[in-house]
């Protein structure tokens, strides 16, 4: 068991949820976009696939390959206080991988508005902001990586403006590996800037009628 599997936390523009079976069609309809494939540096996979991956996350199949920590990122502004379906809410996602077998205090971090109406307007780095907050105070991460493609000026430009430096280029993906080490400095600026974040208990939202748990 994940474990944020129940946890939500609030913040302003965003809420981040755990990522479960009923958030899966919608997020699969996201990865159909060229855009996003080629942002992303994924592969598209069928519906059934997506499920999968869905499931091997929850049961933690893969500990090196699945990521320790998924949030599904939700606009707080339609989903709050409304009886609005998660599915209705979504705008993109957060994960925070354990990379290192070695070393459990390195967390990589992507991130992902998916919703392009939502881009530029502090989604992304709230969203950045709580998870990894998240993971230095439940997961005891002292240092953070992201790696981004290196034509990806939006992403470089955000986690800079997170304080990440570039720490190296992989010619062969054309990718930039930033990173951002957690003193105590940095720790108190992370915490500071997600003080208005709430922690609550996450209800797991109902299947629509018709739709095979599995
Ligand atoms: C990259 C991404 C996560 C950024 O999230 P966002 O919500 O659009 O960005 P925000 O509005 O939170 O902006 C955060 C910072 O990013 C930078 N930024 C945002 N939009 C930008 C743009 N169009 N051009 C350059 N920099 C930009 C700015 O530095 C901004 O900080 P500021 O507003 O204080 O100046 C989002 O655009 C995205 O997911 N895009 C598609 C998929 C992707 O590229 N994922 C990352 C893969 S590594």
């Amino acid at each position: 068991m994940k474990i944020n599997q129940n946890t939500v936390l609030q913040g302003q523009r965003v809420t981040l949820v755990p990522y479960t079976s009923a958030h899966v069609p919608r997020y699969h309809e996201w990865m159909r976009s060229e855009e996003l494939q080629r942002l992303t540096a994924s592969e598209p996979l069928s519906l059934e696939q997506e499920y999968e991956m869905q499931r091997s996350w929850r049961d933690d199949a893969d500990i090196l390959f699945s990521p320790e920590c998924t949030f599904i990122v939700l606009d707080t502004a339609r989903w709050a206080g409304q009886e609005r379906a998660d599915e209705d809410c979504m705008v993109g996602d957060v994960n925070l991988f354990l990379t290192d077998a070695e070393d459990p205090t390195l967390g990589e971090i992507e991130i992902m508005i998916a919703e392009p109406s939502y881009r530029g307007r502090g989604f992304g780095k709230e969203a950045t902001l709580m998870m990894m907050s998240y993971g230095v105070r439940n997961l005891g991460i002292t240092k953070f990586e992201a790696k981004i493609g290196q034509e990806n000026e939006t992403s470089i430009c955000m986690f800079k403006k997170l304080h990440f430096k570039e720490v190296g280029v992989n010619s062969v993906f054309q990718e930039v590996t930033l990173r951002l080490d957690v003193g105590d400095q940095e720790r108190q600026w992370l915490l500071e800037q997600t003080n208005h974040v709430e922690e609550k208990s996450y209800v797991e939202p109902k299947l629509p009628a018709g739709t095979l748990e599995t």
